[in-house]
């Protein structure tokens, strides 16, 4: 089955044809990062209308990309939410327009299903099911059971911030521009994650995360101290993401010996750290289980995951009509 999966959740542009919900035929993801990059976050309504301009293109670029056209595609799957709602209806209305149009099947699909489906795409060696999942992105930290394809059990979720909406607002902070994640990584690779004494929040036994006091006290550091530059740049970055993995890895850590699983997914933007995964692999040796995560592309959004996700939902039968509409808010 030739999905074609949408995405348009947040400020990101992309579509992609996924076989059989694995193997990748063709994609395209148009960026707005450039766009936003002077507000220093996603300006929702500049999102929206970039959207709006870039789905044809995209759409045209994923099926060039395989060498395919809308006559080999057998359904179509979109993120539905959640996401930001102008954003999301410019790619569910052309799912629709499409599905309408080609007398296509449709699916709508929740985009946290997608981050966790990514780690199918083009792997030979998949994790097995039932599995741990850490899905750690802008919008969302998440704990939770895949028990199979579309059925969950979360375990644990962010008290405030995600833990990529703390990387990105302390890149802000700091003055490394937007999204600071993928900077501060960097520059925590030369830095000392020892030299800045940073909180460690929720060291007790639930398996939530909270990212806000970090965010507060690197703020105060801040302040004290002054904007620093050079080496005291690349230790305060360190130090401010050795105790996000702490967290996150100590919470793994508990939700593992609860469910007694020794497979761990991680997934989402933040899941390209390399302190993360490094961190999760320690972890994983020491108990004798396996790491798995999707290649750094299908770690930010993506369609492929989308119809990666899209496809198990169709083959169980799963349909929906043109009244299909996005919604912001959408847990798993
Ligand atoms: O999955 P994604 O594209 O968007 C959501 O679905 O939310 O994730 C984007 C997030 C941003 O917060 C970005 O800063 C973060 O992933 N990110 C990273 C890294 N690369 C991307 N955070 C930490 N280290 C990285 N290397």
């Amino acid at each position: 089955m030739l999905v074609l999966g949408i995405e348009s959740s947040c400020d990101e542009t992309a579509a992609a044809l996924v076989e059989d919900g694995v193997r990748v035929r063709g994609e395209a993801v148009w960026s707005q990062v450039s766009l936003h990059a002077e507000y220093g976050g996603v300006v929702p309504e500049l999102a929206s209308r970039a959207h709006v301009v870039s789905i044809i293109p995209v759409l045209q670029e994923a099926l060039g990309s395989a060498g395919l056209t809308l006559d080999d595609v057998d359904a179509v799957a979109v993120t539905r939410g959640p996401g930001l709602v102008g954003a999301l209806l410019v790619g569910v209305q052309a799912a629709k327009a499409l599905s309408y149009a080609r007398r296509l099947p449709l699916v709508g699909v929740n985009h946290l299903e997608g981050h966790l489906a990514a780690v199918y795409l083009d792997n030979p060696n998949p994790p097995p099911l039932p599995h741990l999942a850490l899905l750690v992105s802008g919008g969302n930290s998440v704990l939770l059971v895949v028990e199979d394809h579309g059925t969950h059990r979360v375990l644990g979720d962010t008290r405030d911030d995600a833990a990529g909406e703390a990387f990105d607002k302390v890149g802000k902070l700091l003055g490394l521009g937007y999204p600071g994640g993928a900077q501060i990584d960097a520059l925590a690779a030369t830095g000392n994650p020892a030299a800045v004494n940073l909180p460690r929040a929720m060291r007790g036994r639930g398996l939530d995360f909270s990212f806000s006091g970090l965010k507060t006290a690197v703020s105060q550091y801040v302040q004290k101290h002054g904007l620093p530059t050079g080496q005291a740049l690349a230790d305060l970055c360190a130090s401010f993401q050795a105790a996000v993995v702490d967290q996150l890895a100590h919470k793994t850590s508990l939700a593992l010996d609860e469910t007694g699983l020794s497979t761990l997914v991680v997934a989402g933007g933040v899941a390209c750290n390399r302190g993360l995964r490094a961190a999760l692999e320690t972890e994983m040796a020491q108990r004798g289980g396996t790491l798995h995560a999707p290649r750094p592309r299908h770690c930010t959004d993506n369609a492929a995951m989308i119809a990666a996700a899209g496809y198990h939902h169709l083959r169980r039968g799963e349909r929906a009509d043109l009244r299909l509409n996005a919604v912001a808010s959408l847990p798993l």
